[in-house]
């Protein structure tokens, strides 16, 4: 019966049933809102939650009289009418009181138990989420208000764009709601939500916004709610106005607010003693660029209601609560000069040379500026104020510069005509970001990367020989292709600035002991354009020998598994290239030898298709080798979890990788797992 109401709205005049079937999906649909957003547990998968709504939506549209505002469709309301109303806050907004180091964290608990006459204190820790701080007035279960924090005194009432904020429940579950309740939080914008919205804002030649926080206050306070609808904004709640109808500790607050259906962070724990303290703002720091919101510290708030209440405030910060902040991952310095870097295959990078600042925790003085369409766009010139970011491992880069204190007129920046370390010519493919050297291996800086590339760890793996050696060796004119290593003795490496002798024969020892290679890591070795360890394992897999590939056609490279026409293409220009040639011969001549891995030429088919990634230590074997062992049967291995990874093999001690694969319900094994996978069981 019901089957055919959805289908045709139309052709059910009885309308106390749709009536039913209406409420029954809107109460659905908030349920799966609930699990989603406050729960984080989707009990259906997002084509399922679509559909319901597309019903609700046709009922809806065929029955208007049966809709009520706080119907999930009812999200996007009417514009207000000229701009934002202030709004004075009832009870206002308070600040926090920062702590930078563990010490001031240890001042603060030291205050409170002088005060409260305590041993040991217990607190809430939060993360302290970076977004647009808001007021959420409930009354009667029903969302009556959003008002931002504004000065903390008075904000901006954005009701109706919050309420297209889909973690914001329009109404509360269950009994005993208050007839009034002020729930206090933060809106903010997931990472991935960010570089999305960025994405398409690009694409339509709209002004992108600099970070998630910029991105979440700028789409809250947008006039149009059918634009702020568009935006990917989350709700975090952190706590209530007042504790009226609520129990009288903070962390039993939390708990009953996200009874009502008001999500809070899965990150809030209740702890014991500062040392715990400590240990959290230690764990969600190392965790920090795992997770999909940015988060500029921690917050440490004294659990028990009453012990706030005797602890006080000090002008506007309560001090009962302090916020341990994170180092700051972008931070104000000044560029003083763009320089170019050659890379191994001739692409010119330009890196920005700034005045040493610190930040993300370490001295930053270059930053990259990857291409000169990135540096026209964000408009950088020397002599700029510009803002870096560091973020966890990843380059530094400068995100943008602050046109408004230029105080002179500065001169556009070029990339050079020549290039910086050889003086060839510098090109620009049409359809390529980069600039170019065209040197090849003439170029010395081509080549020092070439070199490092070859010796690199997960290549021939030859231990000691970094950066600065390669340089000196190649400006030395010692070494100018791979076989030169194999000639040099430990009398000439002796003879270079800073190095010992006892180092010379241990380099001289580390480079003879990778004269025999697996044939897959020679390959990656080469740096073939385009081929990276995956695919150089596959390639030695299928063809068994160098001499092989070499000969191998386009068409029979375009026949290995995941080997595309461009990388085939690449491949097969390589090998026809007389010094590339050249190069091979010559390894072969001073004797480096390589394997083929023991099942190649089609052997051992059997992972074929399946995707892992490793986590943790394995006690069986080093995870780099049981990485080269599930290769060698057809799987790839990868370093990221996704919907797509077939399993994720978690050793001791495993990083939020496990975390990620329950999250996606990836599949977990264990070392035993992985023996049976291998077939070692
Ligand atoms: S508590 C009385 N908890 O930080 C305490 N604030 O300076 C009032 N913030 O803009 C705030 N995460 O929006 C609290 N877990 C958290 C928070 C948090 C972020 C923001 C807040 C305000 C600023 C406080």
């Amino acid at each position: 019966m019901l089957a055919a109401v959805a289908e045709d709205p139309m052709a059910k005049p009885d309308t106390t049933e749709i009536a039913g079937r209406i409420e029954r999906l809107r109460r659905e649909i908030d349920e799966h809102n609930y699990r989603y957003f406050v729960l984080d547990d989707p009990a259906v998968p997002d084509a399922e939650y679509d559909r319901l709504v597309g019903e609700l939506e046709k009922l809806e549209a065929a029955h208007p009289q049966l809709v009520t505002p706080d119907s999930p469709t009812q999200r996007v309301g009417a514009k207000p009418a000229a701009g934002f109303e202030t709004v004075a806050h009832d009870i206002p907004m308070l600040s926090l009181g920062n702590a930078f180091s563990a010490e001031e964290v240890r001042e603060f608990d030291r205050r409170i138990r002088d005060v409260l006459d305590r041993e040991e204190n217990c607190y809430v820790a939060e993360p302290k989420l970076d977004g647009v701080a808001i007021s959420l007035r409930y009354e009667d279960g029903r969302l009556a208000a959003g008002v931002t924090r504004g000065d903390g005194r008075t904000g901006e009432e954005v009701t109706s764009n919050v309420r297209t904020i889909r973690s914001v429940p329009l109404k509360l579950r269950g009994p005993g709601i208050p007839g009034r309740l002020e729930v206090r939080g933060e809106i903010f914008m997931t990472r991935s939500g960010f570089a999305a919205l960025n994405r398409r804002l690009e694409k339509a030649g709209q002004k992108t916004f600099v970070n998630p926080r910029n991105a979440a206050s700028g789409s809250l306070r947008q006039l149009d709610p059918g634009l702020t609808a568009d935006r990917p904004l989350r709700f975090f709640c952190y706590g209530a106005a007042t504790s009226d109808g609520l129990p009288d500790t903070h962390m039993a607050i939390l708990e009953r607010l996200k009874e009502m259906g008001i999500p809070v962070s899965p990150e809030v724990r209740r702890l014991t003693g500062v040392d715990a303290l400590l240990e959290y703002h230690a764990d969600i720091l190392s965790r920090r660029d795992g997770l999909d919101y940015d988060i500029d510290g921690v917050v440490y708030k004294l659990d028990d209601l009453d012990q706030q209440r005797e602890m006080g405030f000090v002008s506007r910060a309560p001090r009962w609560a302090i916020a341990h902040k994170f180092p700051a991952q972008e931070e104000l310095t000044t560029l003083r000069e763009i320089q170019v870097q050659v890379g191994r295959t001739g692409a010119l990078t330009p890196v920005a040379r700034l005045e040493p600042v610190f930040v993300g925790g370490v001295t930053v003085t270059n930053a990259t500026l990857h291409n000169i369409d990135e540096i026209r766009r964000k408009d950088v010139r020397e002599g700029d104020q510009v803002i870096v970011r560091r973020a966890g491992d990843v380059i530094p880069e400068v995100v943008r510069a602050l046109h408004e204190r230029r105080r002179k007129e500065l001169p556009e920046w070029n990339m050079p005509a020549e290039c910086p370390e050889c003086g060839s010519r510098v090109v620009r493919e049409a359809d390529q970001a980069a600039h170019r050297c065209t040197g090849g291996l003439v170029c010395p800086a081509q080549r020092k990367r070439a070199l490092e590339h070859f010796a690199s760890r997960n290549a021939m793996d030859i231990e000691g020989l970094g950066t600065r050696l390669i340089d000196q060796l190649v400006q030395a004119d010692l070494v100018a292709s791979p076989a030169d290593l194999y000639r040099l003795d430990a009398e000439t490496l002796a003879g270079l600035e800073r190095m010992a002798e006892k180092s010379a024969s241990n380099l001289v020892a580390a480079i003879a002991a990778s004269r025999e290679v697996p044939l897959g890591r020679l390959l990656f070795a080469l740096g073939i354009p385009e081929v990276g360890e995956v695919s150089a394992n596959q390639l030695a897999r299928h063809f068994g020998s160098l001499e092989g590939l070499a000969r191998a056609t386009s068409e029979e490279l375009e026949a290995v598994p995941d080997i595309g026409p461009i990388m085939a293409g690449k491949i097969h220009a390589f090998f026809r290239e007389p010094h590339n040639r050249a190069v091979v011969e010559d390894l072969q001549a001073v004797g480096v030898q390589w394997q083929a891995p023991e099942d190649a030429g089609g052997g051992d088919d059997r992972l074929a298709g399946n995707t892992y990634v490793l986590t943790g230590s394995l006690s069986s074997m080093p995870r780099s080798e049981a990485k080269a062992a599930l290769e060698a049967r057809g799987a790839k291995v990868t370093g990221s979890v996704s919907k797509k990874t077939t399993a994720v093999i978690a050793g001791d001690d495993p990083g939020s990788k496990l975390e990620k694969a329950r999250e996606l319900g990836v599949e977990v094994l264990d070392e035993t797992g992985l023996a049976e996978l291998l077939g070692e069981d």
